[in-house]
């Protein structure tokens, strides 16, 4: 696990710039050593890329040994600099997240390093052992699993392919769930997949699945209800990469509680619909409609959605003496990944709180990700969803 924030990643990179090569830190630091790709990048591409980046995945290259990797070195270089690789692009005030998957900002001047040395490969002895590809399941075994009722083709096209499949759940009673995870089908061409329940308060995601990321599991004691009847449904966003293939079935496993529930998560957001976005307007902000806590609570995690035009999602807890705080920064936005952005420890909101989010958007035509920045944009092709789920701090269901 690990943490920083992204301008000082930025700060820390401009000082190793200046102060020239390797830098290898403690009682090395005088006479530093080459770094090298067996004995320094392999362990990091192994720990934060491999996921992703290796056979069967869907990144497009494999970086799982120096001959995959020594010619993307520069590319590489230039990713995580970015802070592009591996996806992530937030950062919290109020604490750890749990799921972080950024590079630490040593991390970053090794691979810079290494790549400004000329990539050297070193000691192919010193390689760590290639991770074996974790278990089909990383919540353990699921008290069930839902599938798509049939396959699905996916068309040639270029970038993306959408789906959306109902899974029905046939539960006689309300379940309570611990943890839940998506299995895609095809994974080579699974960009992300969601798991929303719908029930009369509105539609609430229950799991994610983006590669890297892993089950979604609720702190001890905490549960999602799904309620008697409840219909699952499916949201899969595919990447054919312009070639016709199938998705022969995506799995959703869930784990069931087996021990008393004393609080339940409950999902809400901070959003607005108020967006209409002028035609190459290159930022454009908005406020959510802020969510005001009733009651003391403590908050779980974030999932901000927008679409190819959002920048930037901040969530800030104003507590109810005026002081406040960026709960989660989201600084660098990209459509194409959802993240659920979890705290390791929940965040206090004492009553009267009120969470408020903020957006950004760009419409011009140097956001590369923007399909037509001659359009004026509303709601519709753009969203704001700042949901989050938190729990009610003095909730006890389990009657002790
Ligand atoms: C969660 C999955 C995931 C992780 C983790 C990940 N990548 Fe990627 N990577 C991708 C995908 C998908 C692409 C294709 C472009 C895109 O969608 O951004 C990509 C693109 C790249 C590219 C650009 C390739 C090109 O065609 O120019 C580089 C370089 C790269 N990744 C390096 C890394 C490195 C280094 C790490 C670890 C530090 C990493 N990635 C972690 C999924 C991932």
């Amino acid at each position: 696990m690990r943490r920083h924030q992204g301008w000082k990643a930025l700060l820390a990179l401009a000082g190793i710039a200046a102060a020239g090569p390797a830098v290898t830190g403690g009682t090395e630091a005088r006479q530093p050593r080459q770094v090298t790709f067996s004995a320094d990048v392999a362990p990091i591409l192994y720990e934060h890329c491999i996921a992703c980046h290796r056979e069967g995945e869907m990144g497009p290259m494999p970086l799982t040994s120096f001959r995959e990797a020594r010619p993307w070195a520069r590319a590489i270089r230039s990713a995580v600099v970015a802070m592009d690789m591996p996806p992530w692009g937030a950062t919290s005030d109020a604490g750890v997240i749990a799921n972080d998957a950024s590079l630490t900002p040593r991390e970053i001047s090794t691979i810079v390093n290494w790549v400004n040395a000329g990539a050297p490969e070193g000691d192919s002895r010193a390689m760590p052992p290639l991770p074996a590809v974790g278990p089909r399941w990383k919540m353990g075994t699921p008290d069930l699993v839902l599938s798509m009722a049939e396959p699905f083709d996916i068309a040639a096209e270029p970038r993306s392919v959408y789906g959306d499949f109902p899974l029905p759940t046939s539960f006689a009673e309300d379940k309570y769930i611990r943890a839940a995870e998506v299995q895609p089908g095809n994974r080579d061409v699974t960009h992300h997949a969601n798991v929303y329940v719908n029930d009369e308060s509105g539609s609430h995601r229950v799991a994610s699945f983006s590669p890297g990321t892993g089950a979604k599991s609720y702190p001890p004691g905490v549960a999602k209800l799904l309620p008697k009847g409840a219909v699952l449904n499916l949201d899969m966003h595919y990447n054919p990469k312009g070639r016709a293939t199938r998705d022969p079935g995506t799995a959703v496993a869930l784990q069931f509680t087996n021990e008393p529930v004393r609080q339940i998560a409950i999902t809400a957001q901070s959003g607005s619909n108020a967006i209409d976005i002028p035609p190459g307007e290159a930022h454009w902000e908005l406020a959510g409609k802020p969510f005001v806590f009733e009651e003391d609570s403590h908050i779980l995690s974030f999932t901000p959605r927008m679409n190819e035009r959002g920048q930037r999602f901040r969530y800030h807890l104003v507590y109810p003496d005026g002081r406040h705080t960026t709960v989660l920064n989201v600084y660098k936005w990209r459509h194409d990944w959802v993240f659920t952005y979890v705290m390791e420890n929940p965040i206090a909101a004492p009553k009267g709180s009120r969470l408020e989010t903020h957006a950004v958007w760009d419409n011009s035509a140097s956001n590369k990700a923007n399909p037509d920045p001659t359009a004026r944009v509303k709601f519709g092709p753009e969203i704001m969803n700042g949901y989050f789920e938190y729990v009610l701090s003095g909730q006890n269901l389990t009657g002790k």
